[in-house]
């Protein structure tokens, strides 16, 4: 056992059991008052703060010299007595017996933990070991892994088999203009912008239903408050199933997360001040038409078949509390994997004939897409051909679809941008520990 084991957490103290008894706490120095004959210390760790007080007349003037003048943030371990105080933050004290530096910190600090003045995201994010000591930056990381565990559990529940597929592929899944080439030996091949050829495979393979959180790597040149290089994906696909039936997969999972959300971080959400949506099945399903319809209402300038502008979702946005569905998009919108529409008139490539293919919004920022399949090997060669892709290149796509294909629907939803609506951060960086966007790849 080493000298510095820790019994107690600083959030964890409590007055009614450890009032009078000895504890060892370890943290960082987040703070030092000193007023000659007293001095006041405050010991942080990853659950609270605590007050460390130190009568001069008690500990002795050598220690008394030597604690308080520590650099902030350096590392420490505390033996003591605990104490209630009004006075003191929590209203209790911690007096040190023993008082040991782990690690000492250098000054002065890139970046302060307990300024008041707000530092640029950009120094914040190069600084992010730093920034995670703050509790209200934390607090995104406490909820996002909250976030992927009950998506975790949601699909579970629901029947879905945890995979894993791989990142290092030979085509592109989701258009080519977004791939990164990697040099893999002797060949050219790409890191993967979603698991969604393979997601499919698996149901030609009979899983059923799939479901994989996993990173997806897309070379966009957008840099937006919501676009990344590398994000996380929480991918499912479904056999037997059509686009409602994902849609209603997609809505327990989110209103089975903010039940846990409710549940288990309220504190964290309070320390971020945001409040959760409260929200009721089935969520509101507006078709494209409609949104188009809505759109133009609003006075935005728009013509069916384009895609919906920004200026186009804010005004749809306006009409909605907060998630909804848009539904029924121009086939042309959508990638060549999804399903036309069945009830729709003329060939399966007419520019005006829509899909099974949908988003989950939020607001005006989309959490999800997806839809129905094409299940059909003709008509998906077709619709490879149709968006200008040589079916030749989809070989081991296409391999499966014929030797007994169910039908099948899926969907992609960000974990980043689902823990940014959830945190109510404004830009999807905040959710990111270490994010990938065009100017950042370190740390
Ligand atoms: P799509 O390309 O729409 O669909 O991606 C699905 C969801 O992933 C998130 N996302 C991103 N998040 C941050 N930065 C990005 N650059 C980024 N790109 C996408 C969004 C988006 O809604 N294969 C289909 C899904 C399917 O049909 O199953 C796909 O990848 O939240």
């Amino acid at each position: 056992m080493t000298d510095f084991q820790r019994t107690r957490f600083c959030g964890d103290l409590d007055l009614s059991n450890d009032s009078g008894t000895t504890q060892t706490l370890c943290g960082w120095l987040q703070d030092t008052r000193n007023l000659g004959g007293i001095a006041f210390l405050q010991l942080r760790d990853h659950t609270g703060v605590v007050q460390l007080t130190l009568p001069k007349g008690k500990v002795g003037k050598e220690n008394f010299k030597a604690w308080t003048s520590l650099s902030r943030e350096s590392v420490i371990s505390v033996t003591g007595e605990v104490k209630a105080n009004q006075e003191a933050p929590g209203g209790i004290e911690v007096v040190p017996q023993e008082f040991q530096v782990l690690n000492e910190s250098a000054t002065p600090l890139p970046l302060g933990i307990i300024d008041k003045v707000e530092a640029e995201l950009e120094t914040r994010l190069t600084n992010r070991y730093l920034d995670l000591r703050k509790p209200e930056v934390a607090a995104y990381f406490r909820v996002r892994s909250a976030i992927s565990a009950a998506s975790h559990s949601s699909l579970r529940d629901q029947g879905f088999l945890e995979v894993q597929t791989p990142k290092i592929i030979a085509s592109a899944t989701e258009g080519g203009t977004g791939l990164f080439p990697v040099r893999y030996f002797e060949k050219e091949v790409y890191l993967a912008q979603s698991p969604q050829l393979y997601k499919q495979t698996l149901m030609s393979g009979g899983l059923d239903r799939v479901y994989e959180i996993g990173p997806a790597f897309r070379a966009e040149e957008h840099n937006t408050p919501r676009h990344l290089n590398e994000f996380i994906s929480i991918d499912i696909e479904m056999s037997f199933a059509d686009d409602e039936a994902v849609m209603e997969v997609m809505e327990r999972v989110v209103a089975e997360t903010i039940d846990a959300l409710k549940r288990d971080r309220a504190d964290e959400l309070a320390c971020l001040g945001h409040e959760l949506p409260d929200i009721e099945l089935p969520l509101p399903r507006l078709t494209y038409d409609e949104c188009v319809e809505l759109a133009k209402a609003n006075g935005v300038d728009l013509e069916w078949g384009e895609d919906l502008s920004m200026e186009a979702t804010r005004a749809i946005a306006k009409t909605q509390t907060g998630f909804y569905f848009i539904t029924r998009w121009p086939l042309k919108l959508k990638p060549f994997y999804i399903q036309p529409a069945p009830d729709d008139e003329g060939n399966v490539n007419s520019e005006a004939r829509d899909s099974l293919g949908f988003d989950f919004m939020y607001r005006e920022v989309e959490m999800t897409s997806g839809g129905q399949r094409v299940h059909d090997p003709s008509l998906l060669e077709t619709r490879i051909a149709a968006q200008g892709l040589d079916p030749a290149d989809f070989e081991h796509y296409l391999a499966p679809f014929r030797f007994g294909m169910p039908p099948h629907a899926g969907w992609g939803l960000g974990l980043d941008r689902l823990t940014m609506v959830l945190t109510g951060a404004d830009n999807v960086r905040e959710c990111v520990l270490f994010p990938r966007d065009r100017h950042r790849v370190v740390p």
